[in-house]
């Protein structure tokens, strides 16, 4: 989860680095350097973020015309100035930038300590740049490219990295195992990063690398070969990305712009998709559909606001379809050798498509013999190229580190599988089709009215920015939406908040419930409100302070609870696409309250693609 740059060309690459280093400090930021190719190598790192590097290096700028960057999440080694990248080999002619964690770096290091190399860092990426001097040492005949070959046969664990050598003025070594690397192609230059926000102002024309490949990349060129040394020819692709997509927007945050985009996140994940009359037509699973619909349960694999998704997709999946659905943390599941077979089917879901967790459950199932499925935000990314079949969500790049659009877009496309699901398996007539179109395609115009209310959500934030826990609860297909809005709440504004199924609090978290305790109970959902009601006097009696969400004709709900926000009414199934936001908003602006930094918060990344 670190982020990666490179360049090589005609122009200065100190501020295509740096930039390219802020458009992927959502991957990490506990630190920050550049290496620049100019004669000797000049190499500028330091704890801290971009900015802090920028102005390390503002009294004497590195130039040159080819030069790697690195913003670091730290795993080997505390975020300082020693651990952060790149690293220098011990002659201090190769630089090196690394995401991805060498599993066996500690028998490196002792090997190349005995040989008489010194190490700077407590990083494992220092040994790879090592080690690759070690082999060109013992045996000078090698080509640098052969003797990254070697080292790289030497290592197991994960890598994505760039590599330059002094005397190799115009060339950059990049390989990849597990971690995204990807490369675009100018007119007499070359970019690579760790994905294609630091690209797409320059070219629109990209290779992605897999596993197990190496590439030398000069000025406009890109040549590919496998870690065994077979050439391979790439398919060059063209990037449908767009700079203002990855811009602000004026909002103050990505977080808040990406809050706002939902709406139309979510018509451009029904687009084409959703058709007249309740029909669906998803291109990307139309070949599979059948065997989706036969198999004796569908799996879902996933990490956090994803693993979320699939708890709601488990409740959609099972209502409209009655296809059993079991729904798995992908961390769990990869080592819990699962009973998965031909006849199954498993669907990972990732907005990034690289969480290492969710990719190694993906690999555990298709292994087994599963089909593979994937739901997923980034075109091209691991996932996406991995499974045997899946659905882009269309959401736009999502930079804040908490998920948001991601969550409503994989939300939308769960309920186009349900509803296309229900069709093949003949659970649902035309009549509940057409009603579940005509409530799915107004969900936007819903949302919209919802973030209209931002003020009012503001003011109850004013009044909960300090208390030190929150309890979320929530019944049905809304229990994944307290956990999600608990999620949001702790890793942005670091208060401690918990979800519970509603039903739950009475097994043990009422204990927690005392003046001080907020209590986030979403009562959206008809068929539930009665129950809701109970929760909410057990909360009041105990002088929990309850928040409501709810929809106009709750009033009980809305007579019992002490502060209420309102969403708009839609069939239950879909609740959950209007009950997050107002728990995104409360948490956005608690946030905000707080001083904390919004879109990259401390200890996290955006894509964890470390195990
Ligand atoms: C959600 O707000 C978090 N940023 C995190 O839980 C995230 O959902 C998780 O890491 C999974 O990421 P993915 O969807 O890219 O796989």
């Amino acid at each position: 989860m670190c982020g990666i740059v490179g360049y090589v060309g005609s122009r200065d690459c100190r501020e295509i680095l740096l930039k390219g280093l802020g458009r992927l400090e959502y991957r990490g930021y506990d630190s920050a350097g550049i290496a620049v190719l100019n004669g000797g190598l000049h190499v500028a790192k330091c704890a801290g973020k971009v900015r802090d590097l920028e102005n390390r290096i503002a009294v004497a700028p590195p130039t040159g015309t080819l030069g790697i960057g690195h913003t670091r999440w730290a795993t080997h080694g505390p975020p300082d100035d020693t651990n952060a990248h790149p690293h220098l080999s011990q002659s201090g002619r190769i630089a090196l930038v690394h995401n991805g964690i060498i599993e066996n770096y500690t028998a490196l290091k002792q090997t190349l300590t005995a040989k008489g190399r010194t190490f700077q860092s407590q990083t494992d990426s220092e040994v790879v740049v090592q080690l690759i001097e070690e082999i060109l040492a013992s045996d000078p005949t090698l080509s640098f490219e052969a003797a990254i070959r070697l080292a790289l046969r030497q290592v197991t664990g994960t890598y994505g990295l760039a590599i330059v050598h002094a005397t190799e003025p115009g060339r950059l070594y990049v390989a990849r195992r597990g971690s995204p690397l990807l490369v675009g192609l100018g007119a007499g230059e070359s970019f690579v990063a760790s994905d294609a926000t630091p690209i797409v102002e320059y070219t629109n024309k990209v290779v992605y690398l897999d596993d197990g490949e190496l590439a030398v990349i000069g000025p406009g060129t890109c040549e590919v070969r496998t870690i065994d040394d077979v050439p391979l020819t790439k398919e060059v692709h063209e990037l449908a990305l767009s700079l203002d997509a990855i811009e602000k927007g004026g909002y103050p945050h990505f977080m808040l712009k990406e809050i706002h985009e939902q709406p139309r996140a979510i018509a451009d994940c029904l687009r084409g998709r959703l058709l007249p009359g309740g029909g669906v037509q998803l291109g990307g699973l139309s070949t599979v559909l059948d065997r989706i619909a036969q198999a004796p349960k569908l799996t879902i694999a996933a990490c956090g606001t994803s693993w979320h998704s699939g708890l709601v997709g488990e409740y959609l999946i099972e209502h409209l379809a009655r296809l059993p659905v079991e729904v798995e943390y992908a961390s769990e599941f990869r080592y819990r050798e699962p009973l998965l077979g031909d006849h199954d089917a498993l669907l990972a879901i990732s907005q990034s498509g690289e969480t290492a967790d969710t990719i190694a459950a993906l690999r555990e199932a298709k292994a087994r013999g599963a089909l593979s499925l994937g739901i997923c935000n980034v075109v091209g990314s691991t996932l996406a190229r991995e499974t045997d079949a899946g659905v882009y969500t269309h959401a736009g790049p999502e930079i804040g580190v908490a998920s948001t659009k991601a969550f409503t877009a994989q939300v939308t496309a769960l309920v186009l599988l349900a509803l296309a699901l229900a069709h093949r398996r003949g659970t649902i007539d035309r009549e509940g089709a057409a009603t579940l179109a005509d409530e799915l395609a107004a969900i936007p115009a819903k949302i919209a009215a919802i973030l209209a209310q931002e003020a009012a959500i503001k003011m109850l934030a004013d009044r909960f920015t300090y208390a030190p826990n929150f309890l979320y609860l929530g019944r049905s297909f809304n229990f994944p939406v307290a956990l999600e809005g608990a999620l949001k709440l702790k890793e942005i504004s670091y208060i401690h908040a918990e979800g519970y199924p509603a039903a739950e609090m009475k097994h043990g978290p009422i204990a927690l419930i005392d003046r001080l305790m907020p209590v986030v109970v979403i009562a959206a959902t008809a068929h539930t409100s009665d129950k809701m009601l109970a929760n909410i006097e057990e909360v009041k009696a105990r002088q929990g302070r309850v928040i409501a969400v709810t929809t106009p004709g709750q009033h009980e709900v809305k007579r019992l609870a002490e502060f209420v926000i309102e969403i708009p009414e839609t069939l239950d199934a879909l609740s959950p696409l209007l009950a997050v936001i107002p728990l995104q908003l409360l948490a956005y602006q608690i946030a905000v309250n707080r001083g904390c930094d919004v879109d990259q918060p401390r200890n996290l990344a955006k894509s964890v693609t470390v195990e």
